[in-house]
């Protein structure tokens, strides 16, 4: 499964074989040199025998002691090194290694239910297989909690999902639900029966079936032009594209309206009863956005700084004088 973890292993079962080997023969040398005593009473007692003179031991001895410990020495020297070099591949390969199984456990719990697989949560029975997005059946109740209609509320696609939100926002979402919605809060923290393992486990297989920001732009692109056909064809026109954008989904079935605005900024859009565009929903009423926001950016029509010409004049050229004091335009 992963290269890095086996070669550990084959460098710590080869170290393990020496080790053995060497148990081995020195079990056998002393095995031998025992048996050489016997019979051997008369110079010296049973269990004693000559040990070795002092001009041996002081050179071909202590050489020999001397060289295997030096050789011994040189053994560990390269190996720890290379055990040591391996390790930073050995821990990343574990990191992977437990993502996979995150992941897969991930989506099992994000499957249906079935007695093939018991883990499954159903997030797929609303949100599509793969997360391609999808619809769900939804009661909606007054503030008494009595029955008003039953709707069918539109779920988003999450294939795009770490497009739109961090991993912690996917987290809290997760967590916490949408309130007024048929998303509920699955995490403990939320009042839900996951604990924090179970959505980490969600989130990484979520991040596996994403697709890239080049195909969420086609798949968008694609969208846009389906969503004014299919608007005319049900009789209300959008004056623009950017107002079809805003609306993506809402006629055509497009990522389960994950990319447009209405479904947050719109009353009533998931079930196909939208008020007025961006009246205010779960996000905040835009239909005043330019009153009360400051508008930002480098493609900003009404200029938010003035240069002075002498130092626009050139592009390339250093600028030498200190720089102007920044005039607002209006
Ligand atoms: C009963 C249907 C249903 C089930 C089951 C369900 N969801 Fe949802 N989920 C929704 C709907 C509907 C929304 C959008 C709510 C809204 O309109 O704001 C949503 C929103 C989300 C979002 C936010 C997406 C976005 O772009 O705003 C995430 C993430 C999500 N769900 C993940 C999951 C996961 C993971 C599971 C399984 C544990 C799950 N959902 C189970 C219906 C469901
Ligand atoms: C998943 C729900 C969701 C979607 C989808 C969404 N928004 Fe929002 N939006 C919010 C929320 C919630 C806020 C308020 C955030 C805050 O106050 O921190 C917000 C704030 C805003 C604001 C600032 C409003 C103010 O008064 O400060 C603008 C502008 C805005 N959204 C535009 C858009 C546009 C345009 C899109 C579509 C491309 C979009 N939103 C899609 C939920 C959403």
């Amino acid at each position: 499964m992963n290269t890095f973890a086996t070669v550990q292993t084959a460098v710590g079962y080869t170290i393990l074989f020496f080790v053995f080997l060497v148990v081995v023969a020195y079990g056998l040398v002393n095995a031998r040199s025992g048996k050489a005593e016997v019979g051997s009473e008369v110079a010296t007692a049973p269990n004693r025998k000559p040990y070795y003179s002092d001009a041996i031991l002081e050179t071909k001895r202590l050489d020999r002691v001397l060289f295997m410990a030096f050789g011994a020495l040189a053994f560990i020297s390269v190996l720890m090194p290379m055990y040591w070099l391996r390790e930073p591949g050995r821990q990343s390969s574990q990191v992977k290694a437990h993502d996979r199984i995150f992941q897969v456990e991930g989506e099992e719990m994000f499957g249906n239910s079935t007695e093939a697989n018991p883990n499954g949560l159903g997030c797929a029975g609303c949100h599509g297989d793969k997360g391609v997005g999808g619809i769900a059946a939804y009661t909606i109740t007054d503030t008494a909690g009595r029955f008003l209609k039953q709707v069918t509320w539109k779920a988003p696609a999450l294939d795009t999902v770490t497009l739109r939100y961090s991993r912690s926002d996917i987290r809290y979402i997760l967590n916490y639900g949408r309130p007024f919605s048929p998303m509920a809060a699955w995490g403990v923290d939320g009042g839900g029966p996951l604990d924090d393992q179970a959505i980490e486990n969600l989130v990484t297989y979520m991040e596996s079936i994403q697709l890239s920001p080049k195909a969420a732009q086609n798949q968008v692109a694609a969208g846009v032009k389906k969503e004014m056909e299919a608007a005319d064809k049900a009789g209300h026109p959008y004056a623009s594209k950017g107002e079809a954008l805003f609306n993506l989904g809402y006629y055509a079935d497009v990522a389960g309206g994950a990319y447009s605005c209405g479904r947050c900024h719109t009353q009533g859009w998931s079930y196909g009863e939208k008020g007025p565009d961006g009246g205010g929903a779960f996000g905040p009423n835009l239909t005043d956005i330019t009153g009360h926001t400051p508008r930002v950016g480098p493609t900003e029509k009404r200029a938010p700084t003035v240069v002075a010409p002498s130092v626009r004049t050139s592009p390339t050229s250093p600028v030498s004088s200190p720089a102007p004091p920044q005039v607002p335009s209006r």
